[in-house]
């Protein structure tokens, strides 16, 4: 989903969101990701997720055209690679900043345009009317109050500035029923498994579904400049 700012949006209130967990309300204050940069495999689990959805995201970057000398925000940059990749495109004129609640594969990165935060998108402040661009990716299905981190983001973009949110889309991820009995079997439990976990620490599985409408009731965002592209199930 994709978005372009007016720069005239209300500033989102502060960290007071709650979300439910088995029946337990959770603050904005209590609430912790679950599933940390820290673990030994997050590595390659990162390397996973990009090699699945980067291919969907560069198209995205590349349809609203990044140019030399843009400020870029990456939210929550996990592994990194669409950091890399936007230090490139916006040359040594530019520069990216890129944040997440672990930043160590962040660090990492040896580019000399990137600048890397450790910044929780829930509780941490943004600068406002700072960047030409904002990329978040899988990162707002784990939050207490996505919403307002969206707000959050496109309080930052300068007028006429880009905010590209993409989420998974659950439901649209079913597995695929053409595929063998014994291969379709083994995919339901898998995913059964995933929904059943999300479900279970609150996540909104149905957050990539609604997506397009989040931005667009936010206000602030220019009429005709939003676009939903839905493939690889990620909305
Ligand atoms: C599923 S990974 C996605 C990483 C990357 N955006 C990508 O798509 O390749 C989620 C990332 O969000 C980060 N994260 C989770 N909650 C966060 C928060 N509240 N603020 C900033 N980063 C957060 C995690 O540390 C992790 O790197």
């Amino acid at each position: 989903m994709f978005a372009r700012s007016t720069g005239s949006i209300t500033k989102p209130e502060g960290a007071a969101g709650n979300q439910q967990v088995k029946g337990k309300v959770l603050s904005n204050m209590e609430y912790k990701y679950p599933l940390s940069n820290e673990w030994e495999a997050a590595r390659e689990r990162l390397f996973e997720l990009e090699a699945v959805a980067d291919p969907f995201t560069l198209r995205n970057l590349e349809r609203i055209g990044i140019r030399k000398g843009w400020h870029c925000l990456e939210v929550a940059g996990g592994g990194g690679s669409i950091a890399r990749w936007l230090c490139r495109q916006v040359g040594a004129s530019g520069h990216v900043v890129a944040t997440d609640l672990e930043p160590r594969f962040l660090e990492a990165i040896n580019e000399p345009n990137l600048e890397v935060w450790r910044r929780d998108i829930v509780r941490d402040a943004l600068p406002e009317g700072r960047f030409d661009l904002i990329h978040a990716r899988a990162v707002l299905v784990f939050l207490p109050q996505p919403e307002k981190a969206i707000a959050k983001m496109v309080v930052a973009l300068k007028p006429g500035g880009w905010l590209l949110v993409e989420e998974p889309d659950f439901i649209s991820a079913a597995p695929d029923p053409s595929m063998s009995p014994a291969s379709l079997a083994l995919s339901r439990k898998g995913w059964d498994a995933v929904v059943k976990y999300l479900q279970s620490q609150g996540h909104d599985r149905e957050l990539g579904r609604r997506l397009y409408h989040e931005v667009a009731n936010l206000g602030g965002i220019r009429n005709g400049d939003f676009a939903c592209a839905k493939r690889l199930c990620f909305a």
